[in-house]
């Protein structure tokens, strides 16, 4: 792996070409970001912590019939990954009213919702990654409608395997943000899943352990993650 073969330098991951045409290596880095980047620090363990929780649920959802880009771990901070095409594209689905859906409508954390709410935002750092609807998404290409409906049917079959899967250990599934890629005619789940992409809140205290305790200060987020990754494989 050398510079020259980075392809993209990400928030949290570096992605680089390989010797194969139709593979990619994807390295989790020690950094965590909010806010596009506004906040920024280095935290050592992070990288190998997201890596391992990532592929512990990638695992379970390929297992589950799920079809994602991972082949297979090379370390416990790489994984080797299918290139595809990356919709720009990222799906948030949420269960359970937080962060920014209950700041735009002044409602409280933690609100019940009648069903799962999905919404897509265009990904671009430049612009903030700005909400844009279905006809939206159809109107400029970024995806048809058949391929909007497999996304949203993708994403709610995640959610019910997923829902059961944190319940084991004790957390609430509040929500979380998949992207999107096309190989082959065929939509598969890439980037990754894990604490820095959902929202986990303890079943009994309701606390988060995710990536809202680095927003907003609330302690260790290294400790944080690596209590979820206890907690996910010792049940
Ligand atoms: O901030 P908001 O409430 O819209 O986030 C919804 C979910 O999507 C959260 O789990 C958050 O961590 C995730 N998300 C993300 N990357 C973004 C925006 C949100 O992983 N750029």
């Amino acid at each position: 792996m050398t510079e020259d073969n980075l392809l993209y330098e990400g928030k949290a991951k570096n992605v680089y070409k390989t010797n194969k045409e139709n593979e990619l290596l994807m390295v989790y880095k020690d950094q965590a970001t909010a806010f596009n980047g506004k906040k920024k620090e280095v935290l050592p363990g992070k990288g190998v912590l997201n890596c391992r929780i990532s592929t512990l649920i990638f695992d379970y959802l390929i297992k589950n019939g799920v079809k994602t880009h991972l082949i297979e771990n090379l370390s416990d901070h790489e994984q080797l990954v299918q290139k595809s095409e990356v919709f720009p594209l990222e799906v948030v689905l949420r269960n359970i009213g937080s962060g920014s859906f209950v700041r735009k409508f002044h409602l409280e954390d933690g609100l019940e919702l009648r069903e799962p709410i999905i919404e897509f935002y265009y990904k671009s750092d430049a612009l903030d990654d700005p909400f844009i609807n279905e006809s939206q998404i159809h109107a400029l290409h970024i995806a048809d409608k058949e391929e909007i409906a497999t996304i949203k049917q993708m994403t709610l079959e995640i959610n019910q395997l997923l829902i059961p899967f944190f319940a084991q250990s004790d957390f609430d599934l509040v929500d979380f943000k998949l992207e999107f890629g096309k190989v082959n005619n065929e939509i598969i789940l890439v980037d990754e899943f894990s604490p820095d992409n959902c929202r986990l809140w303890d079943k009994t205290s309701h606390h988060s352990m995710d990536k809202d305790v680095f927003r907003k200060h609330e302690g260790d987020l290294v400790k944080t993650y690596h209590s979820v990754l206890e907690r996910l494989t010792t049940r």
